[in-house]
């Protein structure tokens, strides 16, 4: 079991660059099973869930090699229709083939996600509208066992609740189906938006005509392209908080500001300097950190995926703040280990009360999660001392080369094998 050692408390200082998006890489991957033809794919971030969607997809017959930083995908050949339970379960997003596989062979047999630690990751959404494209499934010992008989047809649907990953998979499954589809109250993450360039790149014709409704028109077959991921916005946040926390002066680069309003404007408005440049942002860390009352929502809301790292921020503000979580039930698992550091935070339900003017203090602790184990090591770089974060791979799944990243800007942390 790997750790990683970190040695506080010091400011972080200089530039960071931002890697290409997991949460759109990921969907990116999956749609790749719509073409037959060859996929090349550039800034894909080296991370562990990429590796995993990459075995999930040689393991459905497609050729993929990696060369001159590009991903090159090929299809010609892909013909197999079962997704195993022991890469599904590491990686939730593993569901996202199911679309691609319907569409493009009209029967997929899915592992069930199943549950993580923020939650149990449901797809009922997600079948509920695939059955509108004509999808007919059984769950039989964990699977989805999923057919199309004739085919998928065009049909309206309307999300019962935003779900990223639900849109993803309608999008996708809609783009081979006969007709028109239209797809109302759709997640927007802007890693949809890229999924939605990418397809449009492959040769399939879908419009937003709405802020959250969406017109896909079936293609029957689509061509050979290149395509360059987003950057990783949840990445960037992670970097802006960090560097507040640690009251340093960071550049983060490579990246959209635009995308990130919402960080932006809630961390201006917890008093952290921030000069906005064309694509890069710099963050000047201060004392004089104000409490602030936050909700996380869908995007363009405050994400969930930063709600962690936020959380550390308001223990360092200069009174009590809050933090209701609106999208996952149980996103709090790195609120016990904060409090180990000395946090004062409390839970009540969906929602946390965090006490403000807090020392954290180093301590030995675990990861339970992606964002919630980030947020230790952001609490970890202000604390006097070694601090020692177990069970990493949880981090490793979401986060390129976080040690060299913050080594480079002054951190002293290191990974013990
Ligand atoms: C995506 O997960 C992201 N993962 C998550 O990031 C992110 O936190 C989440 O969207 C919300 O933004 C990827 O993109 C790979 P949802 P997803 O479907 O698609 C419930 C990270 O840290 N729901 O929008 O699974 C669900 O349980 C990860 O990178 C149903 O009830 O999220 C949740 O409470 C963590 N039924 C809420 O909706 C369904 O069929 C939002 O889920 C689907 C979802």
């Amino acid at each position: 079991m790997q750790k990683l050692e970190v040695f506080g408390a010091n400011k972080l200082k200089g530039q960071i660059k931002i890697s290409g998006s997991k949460n759109a890489s990921l969907p990116i991957l999956a749609a790749t099973l719509l073409s037959d033809k060859k996929i090349y794919l550039r800034n894909l971030p080296k991370v562990k869930d990429i590796e995993t969607m990459i075995y999930l997809l040689k393991s459905l017959g497609s050729k993929i090699k990696f060369e001159k930083k590009k991903l090159i995908i090929n299809n010609l050949n892909q013909n197999k229709k079962f997704a195993s339970y022991n890469l599904v379960k590491t990686m939730r997003a593993g569901i996202l083939v199911l679309g691609p596989l319907l569409a493009k062979f009209g029967y997929a047999k899915v592992s069930l996600p199943g549950g993580c630690a923020i939650g149990t990751r449901p797809i009922d959404i997600h079948l509920k509208a695939l059955s509108k494209l004509g999808v007919r499934y059984k769950i039989i010992d964990g699977y989805v066992h999923a057919s199309a008989p004739e085919g998928l047809k065009g049909s309206k649907i309307s999300f019962s609740k935003i779900s990223v990953g639900a849109t993803e998979n309608l999008i996708i499954a809609a783009s081979l189906a006969k007709g028109a589809t239209i797809l109302k109250n759709c997640a927007i993450e802007p890693e949809i938006k890229d999924l939605v360039n990418f397809l449009i790149k492959l040769g399939c014709n879908i419009e937003w005509i709405s802020k959250r409704t969406i017109k896909i028109v079936g293609v029957s077959s689509v061509r050979q392209t290149s395509y360059s991921v987003m950057f990783d916005r949840i990445e960037a946040g992670t970097y802006l908080i960090a560097a507040a926390v640690t009251e340093g002066n960071l550049k983060i680069k490579n990246i959209i500001p635009n995308i990130i309003k919402t960080e932006i404007k809630t961390l201006k408005k917890i008093g952290v300097k921030i000069i906005v440049k064309k694509k890069e942002i710099q963050v000047v860390g201060n004392k004089k950190i104000k409490s602030l009352n936050i909700k996380t929502a869908p995007y363009p809301g405050f994400p969930t995926d930063l709600q962690a790292q936020i959380m550390v921020l308001l223990c360092k503000a200069n009174s009590r703040s809050s933090i209701k979580e609106n999208i996952f039930e149980n996103r709090f698992m790195h609120v016990a280990e904060l409090n180990r550091m000395g946090a004062q935070i409390s839970i009540d339900g969906n929602k946390v009360v965090v006490e403000g003017n807090i020392n954290f203090a180093s301590a030995e602790l675990m990861a339970t999660d992606l964002r919630a184990s980030v947020s230790l090591i952001l609490a970890a770089l202000t604390a006097k001392g070694k601090s020692t974060i177990n069970r990493i791979y949880h981090l490793d799944r979401g986060y390129e080369n976080i040690e060299k990243k913050l080594q480079k800007v002054g951190a002293k942390i290191r990974r013990i094998t």
